[in-house]
C-alpha cells in the first residue's frame, strides 16, 4: 500500500520504518527540515533499539522515503496516519494545534479518495472534529473516512511491540475503511479488534491511565512495605502471580515519567472534568507519583543528613531503559532537587548522556558507572539499565567515599549487598 506519515516522532518512524519492512511504500512527513533532511541521510534523531537498522535498509530498496512537504506526503499515500505530538497545554489539556493543521492539509491537498488514520495520542472525539475540519476546508468533492488507530508501543521496545502487540485497535465506521486497515495489519498476525471510533479513542487513555494506576498502586504500597518490613517486590510476585492481576507494571521505584504517562494521566483527568466527571482514582494516581518522588529524595536527605556539599552519583538518567528520552524522567528531577539543596553530581547513562548534557548543568559526566561512584558519598541507581545489575560491586565499594546505595528501581538483592558491607536503600525493601 502507498502510506503517508504526518509527523516523524518516534511514534512516526517507528510505525512508518515497521510498515515499511512489511513491504509498503511509505513516505515520512515532519515540517522540522534539519530532521528531515538527516533521516534523508539515514540519520535517526532517536536511540530505539534495531531503528537504524530499519531505516537504513528501508532507505535503501526505496520503500521509505522522507519529505517536509506535507503536500507531497497527501499526494503519496492513500492511507495517511496522524502522528503529529499533542504537547500539553498549561492546564494539562492536550494541544491539538499540530491535529487541526494537518486535517486542514490534507483536507486542501487531497486528490482522490484518503483514509485519515489517527495514531496520536488524543481526547476521545478528536476524530469527529478531524471529519468536520476535512470536510470544511476541502477543495473538491474527494471521498474519505476518518480510522482511529491508538498507538500502544513502548519506547526501548517499540519495533517488538509493533510486530508483536498484545491487540491491534481500529475505530471504523465505513466498511471500506475496516477493509483497508485490517489488510494493512493482516501481515503482521495480530489480534484486531474493531470498535467505534470514540471507544477506540478511549482505549488508548484508558489503557494508559490504568498502567499508571498499576504503578502508583505499587508505588503506595512500598510505603507501607517500609514502614513494616515487608519487601514490595514480594508482595507484587504474589499479587501478580493471580492472572487477574498480572505481574506486568508492579514494579515500585522512584515514579513514572516519560513522554506518556504524566501528560496522558493529566489530559484524561481534564476530558473527564470537561465531560463533568471528577476522575478521582486518577488525581490520586498522579499526587502518589509526584509523592513518591519525594519521598524517595526524603530517604536519601535521611541516610546522608546534610545534602550540601556531599558527592552524589546518579547511574541512569533516561526515564526508562533502553532508551536515550529524558522526557519528564524522574532521575533529572531528583538530580535537580539534590543539586538545589547543594550536592555535587556525577552521572553515567549508557546511552542519554548526549541529551543530558543539554538539560544538566553543573553535573560531572562520567565515562562508566565507576568514575561517577569515585569518591561519592552516596551512589544512586535510577533507571535500571541491564549494565547495572551486573557491577563488580567490591570494585565499586573501593571506589565510593561511603558505601551506601541507593537502588531507586530494586533491580539488587539487599541481603548480598549488606554482606559485601553496602548499606542498602530500596524502595519499599523493609528500610523506611
Ligand atoms: C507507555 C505505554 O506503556 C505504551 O503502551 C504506550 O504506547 C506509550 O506509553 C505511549 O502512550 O506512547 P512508555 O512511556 O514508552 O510506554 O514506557 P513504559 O514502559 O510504559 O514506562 C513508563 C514509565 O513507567 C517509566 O518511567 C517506567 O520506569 C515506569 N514504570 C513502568 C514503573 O515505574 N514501574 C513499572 O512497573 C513499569
Amino acid at each position: 500500500m502507498n502510506i503517508s506519515i504526518i509527523g516523524s516522532g518516534y511514534v512516526g518512524l517507528v510505525s512508518g520504518a515497521c510498515f515499511a519492512e512489511l513491504g509498503n511504500q511509505v513516505v515520512c512527513a515532519d515540517n522540522d527540515k534539519k530532521k528531515i533532511n538527516g533521516l534523508k541521510k539515514g540519520i535517526v534523531p532517536i536511540y530505539e533499539p534495531g531503528l537504524q537498522e530499519l531505516i537504513t535498509n528501508n532507505l535503501k530498496n526505496k520503500r521509505l522515503k522522507f519529505t517536509s512537504s506535507i503536500k507531497d506526503a497527501v499526494k503519496a499515500g492513500e492511507v495517511i496516519f496522524i502522528a503529529v505530538g499533542t504537547p500539553a497545554l498549561e492546564n494539562g489539556e492536550a494541544d491539538l494545534t499540530g491535529i487541526e493543521n494537518v486535517a486542514r492539509n490534507i483536507a486542501q491537498n487531497m486528490d482522490g479518495y484518503r483514509l485519515i488514520v489517527e495514531k496520536s495520542t488524543v481526547p476521545v472525539e478528536t476524530c469527529v472534529w478531524i471529519k468536520k475540519t476535512i470536510a470544511t476546508y476541502i477543495k473538491d468533492k474527494h471521498k474519505f473516512d476518518v480510522v482511529s488507530n491508538p498507538e500502544f508501543l513502548r519506547e526501548g521496545s517499540a519495533i517488538n511491540d509493533f510486530n508483536h502487540s498484545d491487540r491491534i485497535v481500529l475505530g471504523v465506521e465505513s466498511a471500506k475503511a475496516k477493509q483497508i486497515m485490517t489488510d494493512l495489519y493482516q501481515p503482521l498476525n495480530r489480534p484486531i479488534l474493531i470498535t467505534n471510533i470514540k471507544s477506540a479513542e478511549l482505549i488508548k487513555h484508558a489503557s494508559n491511565a490504568f498502567l499508571a494506576t498499576k504503578i502508583s498502586f505499587i508505588n503506595a504500597l512500598s510505603r507501607i512495605c517500609d514502614r513494616v518490613g515487608a519487601d514490595v517486590k514480594e508482595v507484587a510476585q504474589g499479587m501478580g502471580l493471580d492472572n487477574r492481576i498480572g505481574r506486568h507494571f508492579l514494579h515500585a521505584g522512584i515514579g513514572y515519567g516519560g513522554s506518556c504517562f504524566p501528560k496522558d494521566t493529566e489530559a484524561f483527568i481534564t476530558i473527564a472534568d470537561k465531560l463533568g466527571y471528577d476522575f478521582q482514582i486518577l488525581k490520586a494516581v498522579r499526587n502518589t507519583n509526584d509523592e513518591q518522588k519525594r519521598y524517595v529524595l526524603q530517604k536519601i536527605k535521611d541516610s546522608l543528613w546534610i545534602i550540601k556539599d556531599k558527592t552524589i552519583a546518579v547511574l541512569g538518567l533516561a526515564f526508562k531503559p533502553n532508551t536515550d528520552d529524558l522526557r519528564n524522567s524522574s532521575s533529572i528531577d531528583l538530580i535537580n532537587a539534590l543539586a538545589q539543596d547543594g550536592a555535587r553530581i556525577k552521572v553515567y547513562d549508557p546511552k542519554a548522556m548526549e541529551k543530558a548534557k543539554r538539560v544538566l548543568k553543573d553535573v560531572t559526566f562520567c565515562k562508566n558507572p565507576y568514575q561517577a561512584a569515585s569518591n561519592a558519598d552516596c551512589l544512586i541507581v535510577a533507571t535500571e539499565w541491564n549494565e547495572f545489575k551486573e557491577l563488580d560491586f567490591r570494585k565499586l565499594k573501593k571506589r565510593l567515599k561511603r558505601a551506601l546505595i541507593v537502588d531507586g528501581r530494586n533491580i539488587y538483592d539487599p541481603k548480598l549487598l549488606k554482606k559485601l558491607g553496602f548499606t542498602y536503600i530500596g524502595i519499599g525493601r523493609g528500610n523506611e
